[in-house]
């Protein structure tokens, strides 16, 4: 063979373009039997045989709605031609304890094993954002993807995970290391769902509605600084308009960013998630997801003005947006040290990168409704910033 000469390659380029559709319903009174959403939303296929359907339930929703399992048995009563249970709606645990082993999805797989659940039937799971990351991963993973409904019943879930196109369990103690992408066949928001959650649930999702609004819409930002009080008092009709328009604002990200399954570096809608997601694990889930994502963007917004992206006073002013809320913008972990001293948060730097691979990417506020992404972060400076928010306690 001829050293010198490169071998002859063929490369033939082949594009496969598949479109996702999917409806994300708001509603009320969702498993009332003359309420069409669900029905709707499972027989939009067309398909004239009747849909059966395996029903996921978080415990936690159970015990606040003890008639739940007993109302979706008559909802699929009335539907009865089109519709069909595949057996009681298999109950688990929910929260944060249920990505943190691979037993819960194993448990789910069985259950559509024993459903005989096939790639035209469904998953309707109904729960808070773990138990829907849990069984949105069960889903992706039974026939190598079946029709996956999900009915988040948390206000995060309602504004934020339960609407987008991921899952995960986390796994050798790192968040969400394994999971899908995986978009739904449907969402249904039932807002009743939310008049059970305590104060701190509720502000979970506010969390997440502040993040998007700070990087993408100032107005939106603006209406829930004018709204911090009703949502620290609970105001039930001004949080629903808060959650919708963060879930529209997701969804639109999403769609339209050109990344729906994060295969660039940098990931916007993560805005304060690098700490977030250390300072929940290095509080072993003390701290939910959304409170350390309200302390995650308060620390970044603290960075983003000691690099000049954002004048001190909006970073103030976000602190304030988010205390009146009722989150918090401190942990005790943001103070805790590693061996060489440093704080023990900035590790999340890099087990970001690592996550997302390539070039750290982080994104700040550029002002607040528009946003600038960072390839470096000065430690020292981070450091500053994790001081001065201890400061304003
Ligand atoms: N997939 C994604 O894109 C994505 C995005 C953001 C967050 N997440 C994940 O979402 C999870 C957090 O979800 P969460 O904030 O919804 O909390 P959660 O799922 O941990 O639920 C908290 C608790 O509320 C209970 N619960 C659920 N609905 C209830 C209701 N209506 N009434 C009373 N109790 C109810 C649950 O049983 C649980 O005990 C984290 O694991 C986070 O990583 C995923
Ligand atoms: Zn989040």
């Amino acid at each position: 063979m001829n050293k010198r000469k490169s071998a002859p390659v063929t490369v033939h380029v082949q594009r496969i373009v598949v479109r996702h559709d999917f409806p994300v319903v708001f509603t009320r009174h969702l498993f009332s039997p003359r309420n069409r959403a669900l029905r709707d939303a499972l027989t939009r296929d067309g398909d004239s045989r009747r849909h059966r359907c395996l029903v996921l339930l978080d415990q936690g929703v159970q015990t606040a709605f003890p008639r739940l399992p007993e109302q979706v048995g008559a909802y699929f009563e009335t539907h009865a031609k089109m519709l069909q249970l595949a057996r009681t709606p298999l109950v688990l645990p929910g929260g944060e304890g249920i990505k943190q082993s691979a037993a819960p999805v194993r448990r789910m797989l069985a259950a559509l094993r024993a459903g005989n659940i096939c790639r035209h039937s469904f998953c309707i799971a109904v729960g808070g954002g773990a138990f829907l990351d849990a069984a949105g991963l069960a889903a992706a993973l039974f026939h190598r993807g079946v029709r996956l409904v999900r009915v988040p019943t948390t206000a995060l879930a309602q504004c934020d995970s339960g609407v987008g196109v991921k899952n995960a369990i986390n796994y050798a103690g790192a968040k969400n290391l394994l999971g899908t992408f995986a978009p739904p066949w449907a969402v249904l928001n039932d807002a009743d769902f939310l008049e059970a959650l305590p104060l701190p649930l509720l502000l979970d999702g506010i969390a997440e509605a502040v993040k998007v609004a700070a990087i993408k819409d100032e107005a939106f930002f603006r209406l829930i600084e004018r709204s911090a009080r009703k949502i620290q008092a609970r105001d039930l009709p001004t949080i629903r308009r808060i959650l919708q328009r963060c879930a529209l604002l997701h969804l639109d990200h999403i769609a339209t960013s050109g990344d729906p399954y994060e295969l660039g570096t940098a990931r916007p809608l993560d805005y304060g998630h690098w700490a977030a997601h250390k300072l929940e694990l290095l509080s072993k889930h003390r701290l939910s997801h959304g409170h350390a994502v309200a302390i995650g963007i308060a620390l970044d917004a603290f960075y983003a003005a000691r690099i000049g992206l954002l004048p001190q006073k909006e970073a103030d002013r976000l602190v304030a947006m988010l205390r009146t809320c009722g989150l918090p913008t401190f942990a005790p972990e943001l103070s805790r040290t590693d061996r060489r001293g440093r704080p023990a948060v900035l590790a999340g730097l890099e087990e970001f990168r690592a996550h997302l691979g390539g070039e750290l990417t982080v994104t700040y506020p550029a002002p607040f409704g528009s946003r600038r992404e960072v390839h470096a972060v000065d430690m020292a400076l981070m450091a500053e910033c994790i001081a001065a928010l201890a400061a304003r306690l």
